[in-house]
């Protein structure tokens, strides 16, 4: 009690806004993600922070671990639940060995036309509803940050689905993504983000699917002689943090790192298309990758290989909400 007065009445001598701002130890934040420090993730980690500390006046830290450097996919869920880290941004396709799958329904091939497509579904009810579903788990879901548009990558053109018979693809930890390139009749191989580069270096795995700033900050295209504009399917990211810790954060201190959320939010959101039109022409520049862009008849060829899919997984992900995602973006890809 004395010291709670005391407090207060410093902080009301001082003029301070905020009692947080008086505290003498920093909250810490540990933020891992497993990308490169300038990708659309990387970078709103970044400005997230920045926003963080400028807004508590410091009474919070965030230290973030870009490039797997502290945890690799599975370690950093574990890490989240155990609360050796407070936040993550892990893509929507890594959800399903934490027991919630319908985040695979992100991966459905072709389920988005475009980013405005995609922002019907993160930004409304949908979006909320499925974030929601993380609490059960003992995570807290705060926000979608964007990537983009995978594209398709080995050492041989791949023009058509034909193309991919006996690959060995390596792919997230998403059933969706496994019943995907099984569609193609590639042999799916599930890998941590941080082992694919040498993957497919040593010939491990044949080829890749990823947004393209991911294959370049990963310098994957200096292994791939291929790349194909298939944009066959969504990669983006649920920010998340571990619940307990975010639930006894003090009021003003949640309430300030809410509004860094928003905005860095909306920079990763603004930023996404731009990083990745800049990493395609990057690859394109390094002459290392040939990048192909399929005909529309090609683009048809892979939408109907790969249509079956969305039926395939509907009961793993929950008819229901597949039926409410169709709605949301006014697109089924069945119809
Ligand atoms: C991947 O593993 O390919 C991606 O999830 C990496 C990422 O976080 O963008």
């Amino acid at each position: 009690m004395k010291k709670t007065l005391f407090t207060l009445t410093t902080a009301v001598v001082l003029g301070l806004s905020s009692l947080y701002a008086y505290a003498a130890d920093p909250i810490v934040i540990k933020f891992s993600h497993v990308v490169a420090p300038d990708t659309p993730k990387g970078k709103a980690a970044e400005k997230f922070k920045q926003l963080a500390e400028e807004k508590t006046k410091g009474a919070v830290k965030v230290e973030v671990f870009p490039n797997s450097t502290l945890y690799k996919d599975k370690e950093e869920m574990e890490a989240l639940q155990m609360g050796a880290v407070q936040m993550l941004a892990p893509s929507l396709a890594k959800f399903g060995p934490l027991g919630v799958k319908e985040f695979e329904a992100f991966d459905l091939p072709y389920i988005f036309r475009n980013y405005d497509d995609l922002h019907k579904v993160t930004q409304g009810e949908v979006g909320a509803g499925l974030l929601a579903k993380l609490e059960a788990k003992g995570v807290k879901g705060l926000a979608y940050w964007d990537n983009g548009f995978k594209i398709m990558s080995a050492n041989k053109p791949l023009k058509t689905p034909d193309d991919f018979k006996g690959l060995k693809m390596r792919i997230q930890s998403s059933k969706v993504l496994e019943a995907e390139m099984r569609a193609l009749g590639a042999n799916p191989q599930v890998l941590p983000f941080s082992e694919t580069y040498q993957a497919l270096q040593t010939g491990v795995v044949d080829g890749t699917e990823n947004p393209p700033s991911n294959l370049y900050t990963q310098k994957m295209h200096e292994v791939q002689k291929n790349a194909s504009l298939t944009n066959h399917g969504y990669l983006g990211y649920a920010v998340i943090a571990n619940k307990a810790f975010w639930d006894k954060l003090p009021e003003d201190v949640r309430k300030s790192l809410d509004e860094a959320l928003k905005e860095s939010t909306d920079y990763a959101n603004q930023i996404a298309k731009e990083e990745n039109d800049k990493a395609l022409e990057a690859v394109k520049a390094s002459g290392k990758t040939e990048v192909y862009q399929p005909t529309e008849d090609e683009i048809k060829a892979f939408q109907k290989a790969l249509a079956p899919v969305h039926a395939e997984m509907a009961d793993r992900i929950g008819k229901d909400l597949l039926t409410s995602i169709y709605a949301a973006t006014g697109f089924d890809p069945a119809k």
